[in-house]
């Protein structure tokens, strides 16, 4: 982030923004109703300029401001940028907190937070009194989190009103929204609209529907790259990081061929996990006479914004986790988006100038689209959230006052798994047991909080703290595809002939003996962010495990426990080699196979458990250890008895052949 402005430049930036002439309206509404709910456009202003009127109107003497956010990087990096206008240091007025890290102390007045960590205090106090305005923010994007705290919030307002003194004001912000819906469900709240930079863009759907919108989105380009000026730059939406390589890689063999006809061409792939400074290549400014391509997953749907874009290639798709409560399990897949997200794509391509958007759809194929994307809270896994409920001291889950009500079968499939894992008494009367107690207390998911108790027992605290701090990061593997062949033999010396956990583990054990050396990580491709990531989360885990009287013992050079401990967490993800060549999973009888990625892809052990599952046509587990088929038998026999009932009839039981 360049950082060194001075106190004017940064004073003329704010008062550039298209918020600034609006802010004495929006103090005035600000005073006039307890909640509203502010859209704009993103790079408007919202999130950096409101907690600053707020604050420097006097609406903070009886506490503080929060700002959620969906990502932790966007509340670090927002707060940052809010200290510097301020001219504060960061973690005094202004800062931040997120999940293992903690930049805020008792004076800090606007606190950035993510959605996750706000529920979090929630369960320590529902009534959220350290807060007198809690804005949350990118509303749009309807993480799990940001809906339940819509709840959460609305109740707390509405019980400190009923006491009277200390009132709570709720700001909603968001790019896009079904205004109505939230207006609705918040008593009929106020909205103020800002005025976005949006200049008009022509949008072109494809005559026939795309097979390949692969293929069509690359021809499109070229056609394209052939006429427009070389300042015009494009973007294309995605739906992953494989998807994205292989597409960079047509693209610059193609301009390869063009070079001297036309502009050069720049092709910066931007996703999640590739590693920050090439991520900074799709926001730098291109060379003269060079045309920027930008191939991006939907991270540059609301997320960021990237300059001189004037066309946008729509793929029409996204990758998106859906929870599938039959089989207690999550899978990635790809999905056709929403027209709400259609929308939102083209507008990337008009925030300077008129633009163009291109859609590898038909017309027809868009009017078919769902009108809105479906939250997460009701398409992911709801433990997490059921078990954050109960501990809020939700009595009936199934009745709580959500924005939109997940599907029933989310809410029961996840009260099975909390009573598999013995979280919760039973699920007709579902109260936390201890077991429980200590889950809401770990920021994990529960299953992950299951092989931190069980490794007590096994004596390998050590070990699986370790991992489950590994597995809490971003990819630790750099697997660019151009470097696959030369990555794998520089990590062979990691592989661990047990699967995918212990290699990690050998990874982060060279990793800590090279002192955490930057330059050792780039040599034995892996990522150094992530890995030193890890090392702060396994350093809280072990805090919360030394609170919780767990002791750090190793089995080291003993891995059999380790192995043990990962079954007795994820029962529900173990799957057995068939004669047919692929692995049917334990509970619920799916087909599955071992990703290629795994160390384990070669040698088919007959029983394995798993930490993910992944659908790209084929449904592969990636994240692999073998296991001994043995073990499943002695895991306790209510688990057991529960795992079959749970399938009603599906499991057959280890016994089977
Ligand atoms: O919330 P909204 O998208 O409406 O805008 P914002 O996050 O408040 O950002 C307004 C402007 O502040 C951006 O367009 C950037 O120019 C600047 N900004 C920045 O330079 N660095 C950040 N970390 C955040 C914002
Ligand atoms: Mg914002």
């Amino acid at each position: 982030m360049p950082a060194h402005y001075s106190r004017e430049d940064l004073l003329a930036q704010r008062q550039a923004l298209p918020i600034y002439p609006v802010r004495q309206k929006l103090l005035e509404e600000m005073r006039k109703h307890q909640t509203l709910i502010v859209i704009g456009e993103t790079g408007s202003g919202k999130t950096t300029q409101i907690p600053q009127y707020i604050f420097t109107h006097g609406m903070t003497e009886n506490g503080t401001i929060a700002v959620t956010q969906p990502r932790r990087v966007a509340a670090i990096t927002l707060a940052t940028r809010v200290a510097q206008e301020m001219g504060a240091q960061l973690g005094t007025t202004v800062g931040y907190t997120v999940r293992f890290e903690d930049m805020s102390n008792f004076k800090t007045k606007i606190k950035f937070l993510t959605d996750g960590m706000l529920l979090r205090e929630a369960m320590l106090d529902p009534l959220l009194k350290r807060y007198s305005v809690i804005i949350l923010d990118e509303a749009h994007e309807r993480t799990i989190h940001t809906d339940v705290l819509f709840s959460v919030v609305k109740t707390a307002q509405k019980r400190r009103a009923e006491q009277g003194n200390n009132k709570l004001k709720i700001v909603i912000m968001s790019a896009t929204m079904d205004v109505d819906h939230f207006s609705l469900y918040f008593n009929k709240a106020s909205v103020v609209y800002l005025e976005g930079r949006q200049f008009p863009i022509q949008v072109f759907h494809a005559k026939q529907t795309q097979e390949d919108y692969l293929f069509s989105s690359l021809v499109t380009l070229f056609q394209i790259h052939k006429d427009a000026p070389a300042d015009h730059h494009i973007l294309i939406f995605l739906t992953g990081q494989e998807e994205i390589e292989a597409f960079a890689k047509s693209a610059r063999t193609i301009a390869k061929d063009l070079q001297g006809k036309y502009p050069n061409l720049k092709v910066c792939p931007l996703f999640a996990n590739l590693p920050q400074n090439q991520q900074m290549e799709a926001f730098n400014n291109p060379p003269p006479n060079t045309r920027k391509v930008v191939l991006s997953t939907n991270i540059a749907e609301t997320s960021v914004t990237i300059d001189g874009i004037r066309y946008v290639i729509d793929c029409g798709r996204v990758k998106a986790r859906t929870h599938m409560p039959a089989t207690g399990m999550d899978i990635l897949r790809i999905q056709k988006i929403a027209q709400a997200q259609a929308w939102q794509r083209a507008g990337r391509a008009g925030r300077q100038a008129a633009g163009f958007c291109y859609r590898a759809y038909t017309l027809n194929d868009f009017e078919k689209m769902a009108p809105n994307p479906i939250p997460e809270i009701q398409r992911c896994s709801l433990t997490t959230v059921v078990l954050q409920l109960l501990a809020l001291g939700v009595q009936d889950p199934l009745n709580f006052d959500f924005m939109d009500k997940p599907p029933t079968e989310l809410i029961e499939g996840a009260m099975r798994e909390l009573h598999l894992l013995g979280g919760i008494q039973s699920t007709e009367k579902p109260v936390l047991t201890e077991v429980g107690q200590q889950m809401a207390a770990f920021p994990l998911d529960p299953r992950f909080t299951k092989l931190i108790l069980a490794s007590k027992e096994l004596g390998c605290t050590e070990e699986i703290v370790s991992i489950v701090a590994l597995l809490s990061a971003d990819s630790i593997m750099i697997n660019a595809t151009a470097q696959r062949e030369q990555a794998n033999n520089v990590r062979a010396k990691f592989a661990s002939s047990e699967g995918d956990h212990m290699t990690l583990l050998n990874i982060f054990r060279a990793f800590r003996t090279a002192k955490q050396n930057r330059n050792w990580c780039f040599e034995n491709f892996v990522n150094y962010r992530n890995l030193l990531y890890a090392v702060e989360v396994r350093k809280q885990l072990a805090e919360l495990c030394e609170r919780m009287n767990i002791p750090m013992k190793s089995c080291n050079p003993q891995t059999e426990p380790v192995r043990r401990c990962l079954l007795s967490g994820l029962f529900l993800s173990v799957a057995e080699y068939q004669r047919e060549g692929h692995y049917l999973t334990l509970g619920s009888r799916q087909t599955v196979a071992i990703h290629p990625s795994s160390v384990l892809f070669h040698s088919k052990p007959s029983c394995i458990v798993f930490t993910e599952l992944v659908q790209t046509g084929k449904r592969y587990v990636r994240q692999v250890t073998l296991i001994d088929q043995d073990w499943i038998e002695e895991l306790p026999k209510d688990t057991l008895l529960q795992l079959r009932q749970t399938f009603r009839g599906t499991v057959s039981g280890p016994h089977r052949k």
